[in-house]
């Protein structure tokens, strides 16, 4: 199930996000994802497949198996190159983002507006800070999830409340959250 192109690429996927993913993170990856690419990507030659075009990746999308994430885990995962976040919001965390008054926010959304319905305990985000780029902390047992129990960008100080919302800090926009579906009971598809 698990594509990892083997032991030199997970190697340099590591290297690639050393600053921001630490190496435990990448075997979570390894033991939760998948990646695949589109049909179209079939009749791209060998050569091409091996250093995927922009085209093929964005087309690519991840599956996510997320069955086993309790109420208040967290994992993370990639998506076209970029960290992602899965949570598993607790009843209080859910309240607790229910209760904040959507009109005060900084780009307004409910967190019904960023999740799946029926699934409002299950929140997937870009790890990407909307500022600059950088990884958010947060999405690991004993991080620093800033002043809104949620994601804290240490670059510049932007904190996200535990909906990946912003809430202070220069970051103009909410943790992206991408497209993605339910491909199978407890497993989704990202892209
Ligand atoms: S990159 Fe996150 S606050 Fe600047």
């Amino acid at each position: 199930m698990a594509d990892m192109g083997g032991a030199a690429s997970a190697n340099s996927a590591t290297e690639m996000l050393e600053d921001g993913v630490r190496r435990r993170d990448w075997i979570h990856i390894a033991a939760l994802s998948t990646a695949g690419v589109g049909a179209a990507s079939v009749l791209i030659p060998l050569v091409s497949q091996m250093a995927p075009s922009a085209d093929v990746l964005a087309e690519s999308t991840t599956d996510v198996d997320v069955s086993a994430i309790q109420p208040g885990q967290s994992i993370r995962s990639v998506f076209r190159r970029q960290p992602l976040f899965v949570k598993r919001l607790t009843a209080a965390e859910i309240a607790e983002a229910n209760a904040v008054n959507v009109s005060s926010l900084r780009d307004p959304e409910t967190l019904a507006d960023r999740t799946l319905p029926g699934n409002e305990d299950l929140l997937v985000t870009m790890g990407v800070c909307t500022h600059f780029g950088c990884v958010p902390l947060g999405s690991n047992e004993g991080e620093n999830k800033g002043d809104f129990n949620g994601y804290f960008c240490p670059c510049h100080g932007s904190h996200y409340d535990v909906a990946g919302r912003i809430r202070r800090g220069p970051a103009p926009l909410n943790l992206a959250v991408p497209n993605y579906e339910f491909k199978s009971e407890g497993v989704i598809r990202v892209g």
